[in-house]
């Protein structure tokens, strides 16, 4: 972090790059645009243009950012977040549908989860779940490993039409990585070629062992189309949710995780995030990733407008000055002075990662910063 290329030094400062090589040399250092020099050589040259330098160090931004660990008496019980996961078109959004009786799929383009989507259930027992959904497509290998590492449980669901396939393998391995326990829901039990024994049979050469196998994972036979077995289902969350003894402090400033980011016409930059500890409310200032931006407006999962979002709860975030990554850590600062500082330093930081990962860059690469 105690260091600057020569191209990003000069663009800094806004002079030609090849003036500052030409100080550097004066100084005895010889360096071109894309090497990087070290901060006392930089203030040097940086005085030697008649500009005051500021060195903002990593420990200087960054420390006291997230705040301390809570003490026991600070924390109150929080619903578990449950990942669901599984192979294209096993019913993973179905199931989620089913359990929310609303029509998520319907307003999907062409059933396929493009998304992440993040809801609470509330349960008849007032238990509240919070499920955020995955697509099972190839292509989305990334989502899932972010969605197995904000999760509290995943629901691995398999058709049990279709039996193991290489997403279900995909979602295990990325579960087992993460040491998250896995509930499996065995989903299209309704169907008249069903065979829930072959799941359970072949999850076992993948270290999913059921209940009924002698194991100890939790498996649910279901039907998200006939409703069937979501209440086992819910139980066996609820269950696991338990052993987990899930707990967060709320009367903190909020932090969380960004589950989806994405630029929207005539509403700017929305992100989804999952508030972990702590409240985030209406009018706070908040950095995301290298993005920051105060509360313009929180909406809720079913689309309402909300003053705040406590832990484990799935909320979209409006006035964001850019649009944050997902997996990206958001959180509450002290004022926009600081957010600002925050988030200047870390788009610094990923700038000078980029240029270093080029390496010495291409001749056009090097001529474009001069
Ligand atoms: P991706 O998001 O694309 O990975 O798919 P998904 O896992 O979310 O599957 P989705 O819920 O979109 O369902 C895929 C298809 O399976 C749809 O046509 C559903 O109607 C059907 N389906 C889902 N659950 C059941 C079920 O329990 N029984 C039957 N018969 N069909 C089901
Ligand atoms: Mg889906």
């Amino acid at each position: 972090p105690d260091a600057i290329t020569v191209g990003e030094l000069a663009q800094r400062m806004a002079v030609r790059g090849a003036e500052v090589v030409k100080s550097l040399m004066k100084i005895g250092t010889m360096a071109t645009i894309n090497q990087t020099i070290d901060a006392e050589t930089a203030e040097l040259i940086v005085e030697e243009f008649g500009h005051k330098a500021k060195r903002v160090s990593e420990s200087d931004v960054e420390e006291g950012l997230k705040g301390g660990p809570d003490r026991e008496e600070e924390l109150q019980p929080r619903a578990p977040v449950v990942t669901v996961m599984g192979h294209v078109d096993h019913g993973k959004t179905s199931l989620l549908d089913a359990l929310r009786k609303t029509d998520v799929v319907g307003g999907e383009a062409g059933g396929i989860t493009q998304h992440i989507g993040a809801y609470q259930v509330k349960l008849p027992s007032d238990n509240r779940i919070t499920f955020i959904d995955t697509p099972g497509h190839a292509a989305f290998t990334e989502m899932r490993s972010r969605g197995a590492t904000v999760t509290d449980i995943v629901i691995l669901v398999v058709a049990a039409d279709d039996s193991v396939m290489n997403q279900t393998v995909e979602a295990i391995n990325h579960a087992k990585a993460a040491g998250v326990p896995i509930i499996v829901a065995i989903n299209k039990c309704d169907k008249p070629d069903a065979n829930p024994d072959r799941v359970r049979q072949e999850l076992l050469n993948y270290g999913v062992i059921v209940e009924e196998m002698g194991g100890e994972d939790l498996a649910v036979e279901v039907s998200a189309i006939n409703r069937e077995g979501l209440d086992k289902l819910e139980e066996a969350i609820l269950l696991q949710a338990e052993i987990l003894e899930l707990k967060a402090n709320p009367d903190r400033p909020g932090e969380g995780s960004v589950i989806e980011a994405k630029l929207e016409k005539g509403r700017g930059p929305v992100a989804t995030v999952l508030v972990q500890r702590g409240t985030l409310r209406q009018g706070d200032i908040f950095v995301a990733g290298s993005e920051w931006g105060r509360v313009r407006a929180l909406i809720n999962d079913r689309g309402e407008q909300v003053k705040e979002a406590g832990p484990s709860e799935p909320v979209e975030v409006l006035g964001l000055q850019g649009t944050p990554k997902a997996g990206d850590e958001f959180v509450v600062v002290e004022n926009e002075q600081r957010a600002r500082e925050i988030s200047e330093f870390r788009q610094e930081q990923r700038r000078q990662k980029e240029i270093a990962a080029s390496g010495r860059g291409s001749l056009e690469q090097m001529l474009s910063r001069i």
